[in-house]
């Protein structure tokens, strides 16, 4: 082996390993950010404080990077490199976290998508087109009960007038939290110009399930999104005393709550679909007194439209019955609805041919899914070694997260070659 084939595999390896620090850098100086000390976990809703701060670190590292920052109508972030304009590229995902979430839904979209940037720059690549860095706003509707508010606020899938009024748990409206946050209400919307302007938005998540690590690969390509919806079930009855009322006198909301948990998972089981109560509130909340009231969120997710609303129809029916014999009553009301996604069927076939990934869909809402409807849109997926998220647990080891970083600097140096009008990104 000669001695200029040696220094250039050291220059490489160089490069490799300065690459991942830059990721490395960037990926630790948001970790700190919203952590819970006592659970591990991630506090990050939208538009407290912890969210805002995640804001501002987006501004500084596309500052860092001389990156053009924008702020949207709808308040999603934008950093460009290059005039924003027809023809441009969009990568990027979410900051903002469930409630305890792990560290890794969304902020290592949005930290791939700066460290890919970093790649491309070091590889000495001119962009033929505009590229967008972007962090959408409150994905998870942790804080204010509705998913994808800044997507489905920018395709016009949320109207501006519900948005704003949408209230938290202490009765906080959106717009009052935004408008907080030095962000005016006043500009939800539909966002023609801003989606006239996009030939495609590619988001790198990390997998939240196992798909890949059965497979025993780092990195794939999303086919599409089950449709899924939360449902908000209110059940009512009647207060009373926990010791002095005989079982067979009370109108006990929480028993139908029960037997509604219960029958959902089972129908979900037969059907081969997914139901979760993740979230309850119960009135007076006493241990000693019967409940007057329980509501419960219901998550939904089947592998197609008719499936999903037949295990609605099911839940909502044996609730129903199970309602008329404990004496009480229930509501179901839908909070949101997603309809299945098939991610752009040639942006999906370029990746996969460009990485040799493997292709798998996703039970997970994503903002990828909410802009499909408007732009050509796919997805990556990071290998999730345990499937774990939504938790303090959820991990992706940093190998895979580097593999990421290549993956999507791969896919967007071959996006950015094309001139716009002329094929390859849309
Ligand atoms: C978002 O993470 C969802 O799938 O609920
Ligand atoms: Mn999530
Ligand atoms: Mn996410």
């Amino acid at each position: 082996m000669s001695a200029a084939f040696d220094r250039q595999r050291a220059f490489d390896q160089q490069r490799t390993f300065d690459q991942q620090r830059m990721f490395d850098q960037l990926w630790e100086s948001l970790l700190p950010v919203g952590r819970d000390e006592q659970t591990g976990g991630y506090r990050r809703l939208a538009w407290t404080a912890a969210d805002i701060a995640c804001r501002e670190w987006f501004v500084a590292a596309a500052e860092a990077r001389d990156l053009t920052v924008e702020t949207d109508g709808n308040a999603n972030l934008w950093a460009w490199w290059g005039e924003p304009g027809p023809g441009s590229v969009a990568v990027g995902s979410h900051l903002d976290s469930v409630p305890d979430g792990g560290a890794f839904d969304g902020p290592l979209g949005v930290v791939s998508a700066f460290a890919a940037l970093d790649v491309l720059r070091d590889r000495g690549v001119r962009p033929r087109r505009p590229l967008a860095v972007v962090a959408f706003a409150d994905e998870e509707g942790g804080r204010f009960g509705v998913a994808c508010v800044g997507s489905r606020l920018m395709t016009g899938a949320l109207d501006p007038d519900r948005a704003r009024e949408l209230a938290d748990a202490d009765g906080i409206t959106l717009a009052a939290a935004m408008a907080d946050a030095g962000h005016d209400p006043g500009r939800l919307g539909r966002d023609d110009d801003r989606l006239g302007r996009l030939a495609a938005y590619v988001e790198l998540h990390v997998e939240q399930g196992r798909g890949l690590a059965d497979l025993d690969r780092p990195v794939g390509v999303g086919t599409g999104i089950w449709p899924h919806g939360r449902y908000r079930c209110t059940f009512e009855g009647r207060a009373d005393h926990a010791g002095t009322t005989r079982l067979e006198d009370r109108a006990d909301p929480m028993l139908t709550y029960a037997e509604t948990v219960l029958a959902a998972r089972k129908r979900a089981r037969l059907a081969g679909a997914r139901a979760t109560f993740g979230r309850v509130h119960v009135e007076p909340n006493a241990t000693n007194a019967i409940p007057s009231r329980v509501v419960g969120w219901l998550d939904l997710r089947a592998a197609d439209e008719p499936g999903l609303e037949q295990l609605l129809a099911d839940v909502r029916r044996g609730a129903q019955e199970r309602a008329a014999r404990d004496g009480t009553t229930v509501e179901v009301a839908v909070e949101s609805q997603s309809p299945a996604v098939v991610f752009d069927a040639q942006l999906r076939d370029r990746m996969a041919g460009l990485l040799d990934a493997p292709t798998l869909a996703t039970q997970a809402g994503h903002d990828a899914g909410v802009l499909a409807t408007d732009v050509p849109t796919g997805m990556l997926f990071v290998r999730n070694r345990t499937g774990v998220s939504h938790s303090p647990l959820e991990h992706a080891d940093p190998a895979d997260c580097h593999a990421g970083v290549l993956a999507l600097a791969t896919v967007l140096e071959a996006e950015l070659a094309v001139v716009p009008g002329n094929g390859g990104a849309g």
